[in-house]
């Protein structure tokens, strides 16, 4: 019996713990599965706990967690999403921005930055004409500093920028955390102005020399009608002939440099029609080959089918020729002279030509030189009535500035692409008349 009732004992305690066991079991696994999550959590998962079927307390526990869990993944979410969308903002934007901490010291930049100044790296050397030190010293006494300056961006081209940097300060204690900064790249913008002063000058310039030559030219024809008949009153063997000679002559003269002001001043007499610009080219390039040096190549490639223009022929023949004549004395040593017609289309956002026609068809003249090229100075001034860089007695300066006044008066435009040792390209814009014209038929 006792024994029996011990055996009874031992069943009874095995039983009562391995009860005791799953009982506990079951009643903390919701607290273990709820601290699982929790970990997790920490570790920036977002944890689906199972089903807790508990009525009490725990299970209330479990519901509240499920639902912030769920909070707090949509929530990390969205901020994900807007993070996402202001950094595609940041890069995207067509400024060139950068961060800063406090000893100026790059911390971030963006796409544009990066393009522009090839990275990180030697952005402080970058500007020509100013101290980045100066300037965060100055944004940090004044918040914030907007500036126009220059610099060479890594491709080595110089661009004109406008660049603003702001302190930026703790909330707590106004100490200084760092800067943020943004350029924005108005290089094209500027030469856009400053093409459009260099036209307002010309306009004025050829106003003025528009009138003088108006006056000259009335003055002229009294000088040269009176000495031509004076020469003829007297007597060939008579000394006074060769005076009144050389007057008629200086006259004649001064009325050719009135014409050609004339011509800038866009006052010159034009008898208009319809022009087939191959015909001028092939006229041209016949001249110049016959009288330029032999060390000059001529090259010329006209577009069959060119539509005509309508225009006065005499002085389209000259304006080329003043290109040519310069591109020669360009080209002392030799070189190639190319001459190129072709059919232009001008159509919206034009940026690399400034051009001052509305969009269209065009036809367009190139005159190519191999030459000595042109200094920024003299691109600037080469189209003003009597700018010469030739020595005295070679050139007027009165060249360009008529070819200028011809072509303005076409309803066209020039423009100029020329770099030092590099040659020069001249290309002139005539609006197109829309109707084709007979091409001559060169001779077999
Ligand atoms: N193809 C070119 N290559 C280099 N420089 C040029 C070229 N065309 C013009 N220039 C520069 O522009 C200046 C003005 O040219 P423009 O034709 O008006 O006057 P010019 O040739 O000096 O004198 P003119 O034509 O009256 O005899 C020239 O003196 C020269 O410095
Ligand atoms: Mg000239």
């Amino acid at each position: 019996i006792v024994y029996r009732s011990v055996l009874l004992g031992v069943i009874f305690s095995v039983v009562s713990s391995i009860a005791a066991v799953i009982l506990i079991t079951l009643a903390t696994r919701p607290l273990t599965l709820l601290s699982n999550a929790v970990e997790k959590m920490e570790k920036g998962e977002y944890p689906e706990i199972g089903e807790i079927k508990s009525g009490d307390e725990i299970g209330v526990l479990a519901e509240a967690f499920r639902r912030t869990s769920r909070a707090i993944k949509e929530r990390e979410l969205m901020l994900k999403e807007s993070e996402k969308r202001v950094r595609e903002l940041f890069e995207r934007v067509e400024h060139a921005i950068f961060r800063l901490d406090k000893d100026g010291n790059i911390i971030e930049t963006n796409r544009k930055f990066d393009e522009l100044c090839g990275g990180t790296r030697g952005f402080y050397d970058l500007f020509d004409d100013i101290q980045m030190e100066d300037c965060l010293k100055k944004a940090s006494n004044e918040n914030i500093i907007d500036m126009e300056t220059r610099f060479t961006d890594i491709h080595g081209n110089e661009r004109v920028v406008i660049m603003s940097i702001y302190a930026d300060f703790q909330e707590e204690n106004a100490e200084l955390k760092g800067f943020d900064g943004y350029f924005v790249d108005i290089t094209e913008k500027k030469k856009l102005e400053e093409a459009v002063i260099q036209s307002q000058k010309l306009d004025s310039l050829g106003m003025l020399a528009g009138g003088i030559a108006h006056d000259y030219n009335n003055i002229l024809t009294g000088i040269l009608g009176y000495s031509s008949l004076l020469k003829n009153m007297i007597p060939e063997a008579d000394d006074k002939h060769k005076y009144a000679d050389m007057i008629e002559k200086s006259a004649m003269r001064a009325t050719v440099l009135t014409q050609q002001l004339l011509g800038f001043a866009r006052k010159g007499k034009f008898r208009m029609e319809m022009v087939n610009i191959n015909n001028i080219i092939k006229e041209l390039s016949g001249f110049l080959k016959e009288t330029l040096n032999r060390s000059i190549t001529i090259v010329t490639v006209c577009e069959d089918c060119l539509p005509s223009v309508e225009g006065d022929v005499s002085q389209l023949y000259q304006t080329f020729l003043n290109i040519c004549i310069n591109a020669r004395d360009a080209m002392p040593k030799g070189g190639i002279l190319s001459i190129k017609t072709e059919r232009y289309l001008k159509q919206d956002r034009e940026t690399t030509d400034y051009l001052e026609i509305p969009n269209g068809e065009y036809v367009r003249i190139s005159i190519i030189d191999t030459g000595v090229g042109m200094t920024e100075e003299i691109k600037k001034r080469m189209f003003e009535p009597f700018y010469t860089t030739k020595e005295v007695g070679k050139g007027t300066g009165l060249g360009l500035a008529m070819a200028y006044g011809i072509i303005k008066n076409h309803k066209g435009d020039i423009s100029v692409y020329s770099e030092p040792g590099l040659g020069t390209t001249i290309k002139v814009y005539l609006p197109a008349a829309g109707l084709m014209v007979e091409e001559k038929r060169e001779r077999e």
